[in-house]
């Protein structure tokens, strides 16, 4: 489900940040993958400080690809054959006129920056100055800022060089075909959205766990913590998307984020006494942690989606690092049906499961012949192992061909901390939990009623 587009296609891709871990991990197979499907056939230009030569990165490329998926036959010879490189310090002009010469006649290049936010600002200027910047496109990482004061300023640095329409904001969330899936099922179907408000439903969760701790990305995700790292961006994403409006059927591209920022529009920042923020056990022994961290690894909080569909609907969410299982999954718990003949009922729940696997369930009280009355979850689950194409090869092909909708948007990305800038701001020491749990005890007091764990589904089995 996407709105048709007619702008230009960018007809070459440069990456900054070419020698680094993203680019190993997730670029060049990404790249791969485009080559493959015809939607780069001009120049692909890596640059990077990192001393390196042309015949070094085409060797990284190779074994990125045979690393993170297999290397095509086809494709890799030609991604190979189209790859430039460009070295130099990011703040030299020269490396920005070698990066000219290396472009050729591509007139709309599209500049991919695969490294630390604090390289943006110097990044952009010098791509503006040395002409390498007209009719190009320009794709960021997250984070972008780190509160909504430092986020502004970047904006404010960026629109200098690039309208906001030739900017993608990358949230990788946004490209995985579960969470796509979400909002096709809510709209393609009619019999979900009679009951999706607050009429039928009680309250949604949304977990996002992982069993990962920080893996070696301590002195990173020490200055983030869990509600930067994943809250402000990929959660509220799927917030948005499971409380938003259906776009009007227009063409205009725009329309289905203006749906997403108004859900955010709608959110208060929590209320302190609803939110945890907790830290394993062992995070301070992590390398690149500083003594004393009160960085959180765990958040969870209620937050409210104050508009006429989910007035009343507390909206629960968790996510950390070292969890008991590696689960995303929304939750919505419906209104109990009254008793009938002094016999209790429990609440039907909507379940989406966007990660690992995609699984759709839908749990009833049913009452089988002879037994006795107890809920049974329908399940819908892809039947593939959770496999999800790379979502980078699908946001830089949309960024390629100027589609904006699956990329955060600065408004977005300012109502985002907007909501959790307070949250953010409380450096108060984060309770402890031990790895492989749920998180701190106070949040299993959040939720009135408890979280609802999420049952094994792999391999078929449903309970
Ligand atoms: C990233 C976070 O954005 O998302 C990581 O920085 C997190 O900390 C990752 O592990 C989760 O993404 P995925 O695709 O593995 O669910």
């Amino acid at each position: 489900m996407g709105p048709a587009v007619t702008a230009p296609r960018s007809d070459a891709l440069v990456f900054f940040g070419a020698t680094g871990d993203l680019a190993y991990k997730k670029v060049f197979p990404a790249l791969q993958s485009l080559v493959a499907r015809g939607l780069l056939d001009g120049p692909i230009v890596g640059v990077s400080r990192g001393g390196w030569t042309l015949e070094r990165l085409r060797e990284r490329a190779r074994e990125s690809v045979e690393a993170n998926g297999g290397a095509d036959p086809v494709a890799l010879p030609r991604l190979l054959a189209q790859l430039g490189y460009v070295e130099g310090d990011y703040g030299s002009p020269g490396t920005f006129s070698a990066l000219r010469r290396e472009l050729g006649n591509a007139e709309r290049p599209l500049h991919y920056m695969a490294i630390p936010q604090d390289m943006f600002e110097v990044v952009v200027r010098g791509i503006a100055e040395s002409g390498c910047g007209r009719g190009a496109r320009l794709v960021l990482e997250k984070p972008f800022g780190r509160d909504l004061a430092s986020a502004r300023r970047l904006s404010e640095a960026l629109h200098l060089q690039f309208k906001e329409q030739d900017v993608f904001r990358i949230d990788h969330y946004l490209g995985k075909e579960a969470v796509q899936n979400l909002v096709y099922f809510r709209f393609a179907n009619t019999f979900l959205e009679p009951i999706w408000n607050r009429r039928y439903v009680e309250s949604v969760q949304i977990t996002f766990a992982e069993r990962i701790g920080i893996e070696g990305r301590g002195a990173f995700y020490d200055r983030a913590g869990a509600i930067r790292d994943v809250v402000q961006n990929h959660v509220l994403q799927v917030i948005s998307n499971v409380g938003m409006e259906p776009p009007p059927g227009s063409h205009d591209t725009e329309t289905l984020r203006d749906e997403k920022v108004k859900v955010l529009k709608a959110m208060a920042p929590p209320d302190p006494a609803q939110v945890v923020r907790g830290q394993y056990d062992g995070y301070l022994g992590e390398k690149g942690v500083e003594r004393g961290s009160t960085t959180e690894t765990f958040a969870a909080m209620e937050l409210a989606v104050n508009t006429w569909r989910w007035e009343g609907v507390p909206f629960y969410l968790r996510a950390g690092k070292r969890l008991a299982q590696n689960r995303t999954e929304v939750i919505a718990r419906l209104r109990r049906p009254p008793p009938v003949t002094g016999v209790g009922f429990a609440p039907n729940l909507v379940r989406f499961r966007l990660g690992p696997e995609f699984v759709i369930g839908l749990a009833a009280n049913v009452r089988e012949p002879g037994g006795d009355p107890h809920e049974l979850e329908l399940i819908a689950a892809h039947d593939h192992d959770g496999a999800d194409p790379n979502p980078y090869a699908e946001l830089l092909g949309d960024a390629l061909r100027g589609e904006t909708y699956r990329f955060a948007r600065q408004d977005y990305v300012e109502e985002a901390w907007r909501i959790l800038d307070p949250v953010v701001a409380d450096g108060g020491r984060p309770a402890p939990y031990e790895p492989g749990s749920w998180g701190p005890e106070r949040s299993e007091q959040l939720v009135p009623g408890g979280w609802v764990e999420p049952p094994p589904f792999k391999n078929g089995a449903a309970r």
